[in-house]
């Protein structure tokens, strides 16, 4: 019987080791703490429609996923955004068009890691808990204390922090993992029944408390009413007001986007708050993937990387071929 690898993460960048692998004649088997796939890129249902939470859009520079995001375009998993930029700055909102190609997920953000998903086998709700050597082969234990294996490798694709904890088999990666700061971002959704007297579709901010601001209906095959809208607090502000419920968070983001838009806004008809503890890597890293390839031990994700989707695909990509190649 083939033993599979495990991959710790349905996020981008596992699902990229996954693909990869899976298309090199491997057997894998997935697993994710939440209930589907899509990490920092899924998207929340919601009374107001699909919401997208986490990355907004994203960019393709590397080659490699310039062609990726081709095939996805191809399949209709995603589509360009042409938003209506702006930039806000000392007090003042301005038009701030550019030629960046950007990209989202059709009808929203998770359609892509669902689909790139598939039919690989798969377990949500199981948060693993930590990363153990057999005689032969690598277990995994969970929170309920079930044992999962065994498995010839193990992927470990989240965020830095939860990576640290599974890495304890392989010290020196541990300590590395240990060392990347990832700061949290509140994000919230407000929805609004007349829509909002504004061409503006997405706007890049300085100097508030907001960081950035999407409107929801610009974007490919999303429901036109009602009017919504994601906001984004910064790292600094959102480290500052960490603990405060969220009910605060939306009245000081909702006075912030007010402000921006110097007009009495209306009482938004929906809303909510969502808190990304682990949002971003504070800096860029170049390993690509962390990896002991004797141990048959790797982890990959953006922090290896860019702190964006593509950083995380093509780390995914790279624990994918080191393992390969470990193998010949
Ligand atoms: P994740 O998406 O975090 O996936 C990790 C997965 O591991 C998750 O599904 C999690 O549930 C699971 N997991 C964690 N611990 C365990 C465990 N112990 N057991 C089992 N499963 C576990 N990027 C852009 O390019 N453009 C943007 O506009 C953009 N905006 C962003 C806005 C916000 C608010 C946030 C939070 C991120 C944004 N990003 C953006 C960054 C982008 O979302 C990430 O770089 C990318 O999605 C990370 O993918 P990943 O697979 O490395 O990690
Ligand atoms: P990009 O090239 O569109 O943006 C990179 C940065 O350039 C922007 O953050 C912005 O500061 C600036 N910029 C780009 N176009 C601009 C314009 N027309 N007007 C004014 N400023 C402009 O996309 P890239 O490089 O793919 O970056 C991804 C985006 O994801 C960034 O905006 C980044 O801040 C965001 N992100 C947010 C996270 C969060 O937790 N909130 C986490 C990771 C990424």
């Amino acid at each position: 019987m083939t033993v599979p690898i495990a991959i710790i993460g349905t996020g981008i960048a596992g699902l990229s080791a996954a693909r990869a692998l899976k298309d090199a004649g491997h057997v894998v088997q997935l697993f994710d703490k939440s209930h589907g796939s899509g990490g920092r890129m899924s998207s929340k249902r919601s009374e107001a429609g699909a919401l997208d939470l986490g990355a907004q859009y994203f960019t393709a520079r590397d080659r490699r996923f310039v062609n990726e995001v081709q095939r996805w375009q191809a399949n209709g998993w995603a589509a360009e955004w042409e938003p209506q930029l702006y930039n806000f700055q000392s007090g003042q909102l301005s038009p701030s068009p550019d030629e960046q190609t950007r990209w989202v997920g059709t009808p929203r953000m998770s359609a892509i890691t669902r689909a790139l998903l598939d039919d690989l086998p798969v377990e949500f709700g199981c948060r693993i808990t930590e990363v153990f050597q057999g005689q032969q082969h690598w277990n995994l234990l969970d929170a309920d204390g079930n044992n999962h294996g065994p498995f010839s490798h193990v992927i470990i694709a989240t965020p830095a922090h939860q990576a640290t904890a599974l890495l304890a088999a392989a010290p020196k990666l541990a300590s590395t993992a240990a060392g990347v700061k990832m700061d949290p971002t509140w994000a919230i959704a407000l929805a609004f029944d007349t829509p909002l007297d504004t061409p503006m579709e997405g706007c890049f901010v300085q100097n508030s408390p907001l960081d950035w601001l999407a409107r929801n209906r610009s974007k490919p095959g999303r429901d036109a009413t009602p009017d919504t809208w994601i906001l984004h607090a910064t790292s600094a502000w959102s480290k500052q007001h960490l603990d405060l419920p969220k009910d605060a968070i939306i009245e000081l983001l909702h006075g912030a986007f007010a402000e921006l838009l110097h007009c009495s806004m209306p009482a938004p008809v929906f809303s909510l708050a969502h808190r990304w503890l682990y949002a971003r890597p504070a800096s860029g890293h170049e390993w690509g993937v962390l990896a002991d390839a004797d141990l048959g031990l790797y982890a990959c994700g953006d922090w290896c990387l860019s702190g964006r989707v593509e950083g995380a695909w093509l780390s995914g990509q790279e624990a994918a071929r080191r393992l390969v190649e470990h193998l010949r």
